[in-house]
């Protein structure tokens, strides 16, 4: 049976300090790679929404949906879905005193993304939880075994990222891992992927969701295998 090869966290230039990589070059690589989807987790939080772009309010909000946009539009035949990786207030704003956590939200459509991304990142987490049950959407901590990392308590999180592959950080994937057990919680897996040589994981679905709301459906039966590294990926 065909699988089909997913990337679960994503970020190109364009959104963030942080990305590096064009939009182009993202869907060449991945292409080449042979994954059929990728899922866009661009950082959204209140330094990068004041800090990083310019303008009015729908100007920022636009411009966030630049890169992904770019991704979606592209003429390879790799599928393209819409997430986010937020920052909340709670932790934002003590950085890098105290220890912080980021939420992976999938199933969120760039529309709900526009109505609800600036009051969701002045929520706590049990706030952000209610929401995306009551919207549909799910939400991970991402790399929760990270340096500098605290854990959100299990009850606001439908899951955990359990395998995070970027290089430049401690991310302790085998205790995500044995956490996301002990919790009973969702998983998903990630390349955390901001430059070329990052490509470090994937999700093999059993089938290719048409969008964010059949890819909740997917990620809440947990009806796809992974792959945890680059040795994994070149065995397959
Ligand atoms: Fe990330």
């Amino acid at each position: 049976m065909k699988q089909y090869k997913v990337e679960g966290h994503l970020h190109p230039k364009g959104n963030s300090w942080c990305g590096k990589t064009e939009p182009s070059d993202i869907i060449k690589l991945y292409k080449k790679l042979g994954y059929d989807a990728i899922i866009v987790t661009n950082h959204f939080n209140r330094h990068i929404y004041n800090d990083y772009f310019e303008g009015s309010k729908d100007d920022r909000l636009d411009a966030f949906m630049r890169s992904y946009n770019e991704l979606k539009a592209n003429d390879q035949g790799i599928k393209v879905y819409f997430g986010v990786e937020f920052a909340l207030k709670e932790d934002y704003y003590h950085f890098p005193l105290n220890k912080c956590a980021e939420l992976l939200v999938y199933g969120i459509t760039p529309d709900e993304f526009k109505e609800y991304a600036l009051s969701i990142i002045e929520m706590g987490y049990e706030d952000v939880k209610q929401l995306c049950d009551e919207k549909g959407w799910l939400v991970f901590q991402a790399h929760p075994f990270r340096e500098h990392t605290k854990r959100i308590n299990p009850n606001y999180l439908h899951g955990v990222e359990t395998f995070n592959g970027n290089p430049r950080h401690i991310n302790r994937n085998v205790r995500a891992h044995a956490y996301q057990k002990l919790h009973k919680l969702l998983e998903v897996v990630g390349s955390d992927f901001h430059q070329p040589q990052d490509v470090s994981s994937a999700m093999l679905f059993n089938w290719l969701p048409s969008d964010e709301k059949e890819l909740v459906e997917l990620l809440k039966s947990q009806d796809f295998d992974t792959l945890r590294g680059k040795s994994a990926l070149k065995r397959y």
